[in-house]
């Protein structure tokens, strides 16, 4: 039993030296200074990007009503925990002035970021902000030297797919039955960044 414990511990030990989100001192939302806060869409409009804090929490809401057809997949209390109390999660917003475009969720698991969630409200859809979104996750991803992204896609979700493909998303499998309530299988998707 001595022996399982010291195994633990050391093996606690290599895992700390070993992991940059334990090492550092910053949550996973706040190592992000270096992406710039305007952008121009190729329509010439601009936008904005803020990193997601509770006060955000409303317009993350709004943004998935409008873009799930009045569902809202992350409800208030899930929110919550992964923005405010998780030092893993990071949420990329784009604004147009004061109003909500498109937010992305994230969450970062050592050689891995995963895509949470990713809507545009409709009105900004296929105008390069989804597109944009994962753009700068990407960068994001690089800076973390992680070595891909992941997420999960509804399999009628085309659209989302074709963005997803489009940037260099490879399906690797099905999962069955992953969505809660209606059963829809999920494609598992992988973006494998030695290979961008
Ligand atoms: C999927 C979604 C995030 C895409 O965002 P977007 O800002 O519209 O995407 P972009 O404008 O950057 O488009 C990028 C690519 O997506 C695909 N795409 C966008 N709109 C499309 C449409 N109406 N039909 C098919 N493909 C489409 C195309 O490949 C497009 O590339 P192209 O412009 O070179 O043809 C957005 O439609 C959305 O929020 N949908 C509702 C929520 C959702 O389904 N989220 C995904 C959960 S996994």
């Amino acid at each position: 039993m001595k022996e399982l414990i010291s195994h633990f511990h050391s093996l606690m030990d290599t895992i700390q030296k070993e992991s940059p989100i334990l090492n550092s001192k910053h949550s996973f939302s706040k190592r992000t200074d270096y992406l710039p806060e305007r952008y121009e869409l190729a329509n010439g409009q601009e936008v904005h990007l803020e990193i997601g804090q509770r006060a955000h929490i409303s317009d993350i809401l709004e943004i998935q009503r409008q873009g799930y057809e009045g569902k809202t997949p992350w409800g208030f209390v899930a929110l919550e925990n992964d923005i405010v109390k998780s030092q893993k999660s990071l949420y990329l917003l784009i604004y147009n002035g004061t109003e909500p475009v498109a937010f992305l969720g994230s969450r970062f698991e050592i050689t891995d970021i995963h895509i949470t969630n990713i809507a545009v409200a409709p009105a900004w859809q296929g105008k390069g902000v989804g597109s944009l979104l994962l753009e700068l996750l990407t960068a994001v991803a690089k800076e973390e030297k992680v070595s891909s992204i992941t997420l999960e896609v509804r399999i009628s979700n085309s659209k989302a797919q074709a963005l997803y493909n489009k940037l260099g998303f490879k399906a690797i499998r099905i999962k069955r039955n992953y969505y809660h309530g209606d059963g829809e299988d999920a494609v598992d998707m992988k973006l494998n960044l030695a290979k961008v």
